[in-house]
């Protein structure tokens, strides 16, 4: 491999692959970013050169397009891993659109990977999620816990990839593949010029959070406050995005030399309450969040967190972001735009 690694990011543009960008960038890796802009704009590319001096070179492409990632391929010929971001993933639009879902996420990822393996390329870290753990036998949640299938179109995207994946590798032992599992990522770059910009009303709790406090939305709805937890209320293992981002490096560090499937919880091992999260936000911004308690929301499981001791043991990863600096990235990132990265 070249002394400076060609990382090829798709969804580079979005919320996670642009703070990757920044952390690739820093680290001293060369990156080419690829994404449709369906969820992101360019604007995140300025965001990353302003923060990094250095702008990725850009590539707007649908994975989706064979010829397309063949002309990338083929125009950089060092690309030594990709890292795969791109992806649909919003939870209720796929339930209403599921052959968009399994089109976008399953057909578009199996063009990459054999445009991939054409070129040589078969180092590739994947987003996956938590969610293929559906309603976890037990928590804290190591790797080993059981699958379980989700209760959306778009989480059985996740699993149906991971699994399409480890048969890749297993018919083929020179796929170099690690599946990284995040919980639930939020906060945003603590410049304040990177963050999370969702589309309409989010659906997320931190986004949604945060557009209480600007006065976008009036108050939070807090989906339940019967589950078997300490409050009643939701309880989630959030990790700072920044977190999530060295994860990646890591992970292309730990790669060296290996082959096979290679699968890590991305997470801090600890869990917060819906309204942990809401007071933690109130108490790192000086802010009040106003929350009515609402029926439950379909599909939701009471407690989800990480054990995080695996990516600890075998990559030297540690999330270093308390609740706190979460909330207030987050909040620094929505005050300073409050239209995100506009139109
Ligand atoms: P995001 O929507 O901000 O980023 C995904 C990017 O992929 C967007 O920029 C979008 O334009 C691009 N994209 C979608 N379809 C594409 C296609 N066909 N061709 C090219 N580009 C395409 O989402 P994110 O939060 O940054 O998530 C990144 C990845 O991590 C996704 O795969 C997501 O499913 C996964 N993930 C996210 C979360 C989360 O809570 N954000 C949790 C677990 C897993
Ligand atoms: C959701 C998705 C999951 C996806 C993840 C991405 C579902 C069922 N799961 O996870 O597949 O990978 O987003 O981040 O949609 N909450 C409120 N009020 C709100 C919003 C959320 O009370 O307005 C509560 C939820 O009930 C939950 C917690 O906050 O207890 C976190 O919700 P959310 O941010 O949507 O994430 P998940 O549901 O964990």
């Amino acid at each position: 491999m070249p002394e400076k690694q060609t990382i090829l990011v798709t969804g580079g543009t979005g919320f996670i692959g642009s703070h990757t960008c920044v952390e690739l960038i820093e680290q001293g890796y060369d990156v080419v970013v690829l994404d449709n802009l369906v969820n992101s704009k360019v604007e995140s590319l300025n965001r990353i050169e302003r923060i990094t001096g250095t702008r990725p070179r850009f590539y707007e492409v649908d994975i989706l397009d064979r010829e397309a990632l063949e002309r990338l391929f083929a125009e950089e010929p060092d690309i030594s891993c990709v890292i795969h971001f791109a992806g649909l993933k919003a939870v209720g639009e796929s339930c209403k659109k599921p052959w968009e879902y399994y089109h976008n996420n399953i057909a578009g990822s199996l063009e990459l990977f054999d445009v991939m393996r054409a070129h040589g390329c078969k180092n590739l870290i994947f987003s996956s999620s938590a969610t293929v753990y559906g309603d976890p036998e037990f928590v804290p949640i190591t790797e080993e816990c059981p699958k379980h299938t989700p209760t959306n179109p778009y989480g059985k995207t996740k699993t149906m990839l991971e699994d399409i994946l480890v048969d890749l590798s297993a018919a083929d032992a020179e796929w170099n593949i690690v599946l990284l599992r995040y919980f639930n990522p939020i906060g945003a770059h603590p410049s304040g010029l990177m963050g999370e910009d969702p589309n309409g009303i989010p659906n997320n709790l931190m986004p949604y959070i945060t557009q209480v406090a600007s006065g976008k939305l009036e108050e939070l709805g807090v989906f339940g406050d019967d589950y078997d937890t300490p409050d009643g209320t939701g309880v989630r293992d959030y990790i700072h995005v920044m977190d999530l981002a060295v994860g990646h490096v890591k992970s292309i560090e730990f790669m060296a030399g290996k082959h096979g499937v290679n699968v890590f919880n991305l997470g801090t091992g600890i869990g917060y309450s819906v309204l942990d999260v809401v007071h933690a936000f109130e108490s790192a911004n000086g802010l009040t969040i106003p929350y009515r308690i609402k029926p439950r929301r379909a599909g939701d499981i009471a407690c989800c967190y990480a054990s995080a001791e695996k990516a600890e043991r075998d990559m030297g990863w540690k999330a270093q972001y308390g609740i706190e600096e979460m909330c207030a990235d987050s909040w620094r990132w929505q005050s300073m735009n409050p239209d995100g990265y506009g139109d």
